[in-house]
């Protein structure tokens, strides 16, 4: 089956909202493929399966390794690799090099990376390479030690001005980060490309949220903007317990899990 393009994720917008969901292995590839229009191999890989505090650690071999295995269990969702921190910003060569990196060796079609006017150098160079982008506005947490943790611009001047330039230079769609909703409804409104929101409202043209907090896996990350849809670390701890209980019992293995 072919995946879908990023020009396919551009004819959404007023179509139909866009669904996005990230990956980072075997697992959340397959199952983020049957329910999303994208699949994101998000840097946030740094906290959910490396268990650190931030992304800023996360390494260009690190996100090649898991969109390499995430290309590799999924076959229909459009498949973008995030840019990690200094993969980017270093120089628009060092941009063109890594994103580069990412559609040869990790498999994906595109790829995303954080910041407006600062960042449009990176992206205009990336974009004159025939790779499609997605810009990425608002909180953006590659910039954490300087804006604050979970400090977000809301200047909507600002906010306006970095889509329209990101717009201009080409990205395919935008994502728009912890944005006053009324905001990101404007920006919606004022852009041809579709945006996707975490934790920006409902006037977005599509949302993203995170595997491990769609589904439960952290019971102490509970941020307003993420709806929680099943308890996985609730049931996990469940299921391992029983297991433990019938080892030690002696009521597992059964005949039925034992060969004659
Ligand atoms: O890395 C990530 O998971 C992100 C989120 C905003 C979706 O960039």
């Amino acid at each position: 089956m072919p995946r879908i393009t990023a020009p396919a994720i551009g004819k959404l917008k007023g179509e139909r909202k866009a669904v996005m969901i990230t990956a980072y292995d075997a697992t959340s590839a397959r199952l983020a493929d049957e329910a999303a229009d994208m699949i994101l191999v998000g840097d946030s890989l740094g906290m959910v399966v490396q268990g650190r505090a931030n992304t800023l650690a996360v390494t260009m071999d690190e996100m090649i390794y898991h969109s390499r295995i995430v290309a590799q269990c999924s076959e229909k969702a459009h498949l973008m690799g995030d840019m990690p921190f200094l993969s980017y910003q270093t120089s628009p060569a060092d941009a063109v090099a890594n994103a580069g990196r990412f559609l040869k060796e990790g498999g994906v079609q595109s790829v995303k990376l954080e910041g407006g006017a600062r960042s449009l150098p990176a992206i205009e160079a990336i974009v004159r390479a025939d790779i499609p982008v997605m810009g990425h506005i608002g909180y953006t947490p590659q910039s954490e030690h300087k804006v604050g943790t979970g400090k977000v611009n809301r200047d909507a001047d600002t906010l306006l001005k970095d889509a329209k330039l990101l717009e201009s230079a080409g990205v395919f769609s935008l994502l728009l980060e912890c944005v006053p909703a009324d905001i990101a409804a404007a920006i919606t409104k004022a852009v041809r490309v579709p945006t996707i929101g975490i934790g920006a409202g409902p006037g977005c043209d599509g949302q993203v949220l995170v595997f491990h907090d769609i589904l439960g896996f952290n019971p102490d990350f509970k941020p307003k903007f993420v709806k929680q849809y099943f308890d996985f670390y609730g049931q996990a701890s469940k299921a391992l317990k029983s297991f433990r209980d019938d080892v030690v019992k002696g009521a597992f293995p059964g005949d039925e899990h034992s060969f004659k």
